[in-house]
């Protein structure tokens, strides 16, 4: 039976360091306070007009590089992002012509922080039926050109950073392979984080009076979303492992979104999980949302935290909302 194998990964963030007292310029906040509430003490913006097409680009050609292939190997690219960088077409097509691949088919993935997860579970099962041998992942994100950087928007502001994450998924028999990925959404919950303009549902789709109101930029009912993600993860950790006969003692590392380490330290204790088996960076990088998973999955193989054969769980939960986990056997 054909599976799919994580063949080589890469990740890239911008070079400017964003510190939590630097956002203070700006607006009324405290490193005291982000640290406290989110864990984050620090992440990176992009500077100038970089898209997320042009980050995805840097951590991709890492990925081939990591995995022995050039562009050309490359069958398909799944693109998971909120960011992109235009309205459209889709960053998987301004990704395909910066790798030269025209031709390969590019597919967008609009699922937020699940995005990553969602993708890789779309390349999984082309990749079992036999279409296709090699496809691309990758999840970037440019939040840092969208924020309201005036306090009116600093629950938000806060915790965004900019990033991304790539892996090469490779057809294999072998033991080594994603072995499923359980993803849910539930749209009732869709305006509790979302950013709603420039929109089609509006006419005009943006305005002047919409810019002053700042419905451009992203809006969160905070408590909202970290009380639904400690419940729906754990649950969605629980079924995926169920349904694979796997306990969750013998999983070696869980590498979650870098949402809140609170919700991350929340969701280690209600699994009963050693919170040391429990992957995170988001007090680097902040949540870079579709590229999160990716890039701290490939900082902890860089770390050696993984061993051929271990256990890998990745789960996230996001805009939508929506959520999910990968039992990956590395
Ligand atoms: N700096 C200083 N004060 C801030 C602030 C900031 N950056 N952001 C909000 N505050 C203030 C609020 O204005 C509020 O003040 P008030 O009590 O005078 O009204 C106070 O801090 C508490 O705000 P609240 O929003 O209730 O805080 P919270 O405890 O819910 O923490 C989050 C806010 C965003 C850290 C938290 O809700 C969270 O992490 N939620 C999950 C978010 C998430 O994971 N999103 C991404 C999902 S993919």
């Amino acid at each position: 039976m054909f599976g799919s194998r994580i063949a080589g990964m890469g990740h890239y963030v911008p070079d400017r360091v964003v510190k939590n007292d630097d956002l203070s310029q700006w607006m009324d906040t405290t490193d005291e306070w982000i640290v406290q509430r989110t864990g984050i003490r620090e992440r990176r913006w992009v500077e100038g007009d970089v898209g997320a097409a042009e980050l995805a680009e840097h951590a991709s050609r890492q990925a081939l590089e990591e995995a022995g292939l050039s562009p050309s190997d490359i069958d398909m690219i799944l693109f998971a992002t909120l960011s992109p960088d235009i309205c459209f077409p889709g960053s998987g097509c301004l990704l395909q012509a910066r790798l030269g691949i025209p031709g390969v088919p590019a597919l967008d993935v609009r699922n937020q922080c699940s995005g990553f997860l969602y993708s890789l579970s779309v390349a999984d099962q082309f990749i079992r039926t036999g279409a296709m041998k090699r496809i691309l992942v990758v999840g970037a994100e440019v939040h840092s050109t969208g924020l309201d950087l005036s306090t009116r928007g600093r629950d938000v502001t806060v915790i965004f950073g900019d990033g991304a994450g790539a892996a090469i998924l490779e057809q294999t028999e072998g033991e080594s392979r994603i072995l499923d990925t359980e993803l849910h959404a539930d749209g009732r919950y869709a305006e509790m984080l979302m950013a709603e303009a420039p929109a089609s549902r509006l006419n005009p789709r943006l305005s002047v009076e919409m810019l002053e109101a700042g419905r451009q930029f992203p809006k969160m009912d905070g408590k909202a979303v970290f009380k639904q993600a400690v419940e729906r993860l754990p649950e969605v950790i629980h079924s995926v492992l169920r349904r694979n006969g796997v306990a969750l003692a013998d999983v070696a590392l869980l590498v979650p979104h870098q949402a809140n380490l609170r919700i991350n330290e929340m969701v280690a204790r209600q699994l009963n999980f050693p919170f040391e088996k429990v992957y995170n960076n988001i007090q680097r990088y902040g949540n870079t949302t579709a590229a999160s998973i990716p890039i701290a999955l490939h900082e902890a193989a860089g770390e050696g935290r993984l061993k051929k054969g271990d256990y890998v769980l990745l789960a996230g939960f996001g805009s939508g909302f929506t959520w999910g986990a990968s039992l990956v056997r590395w």
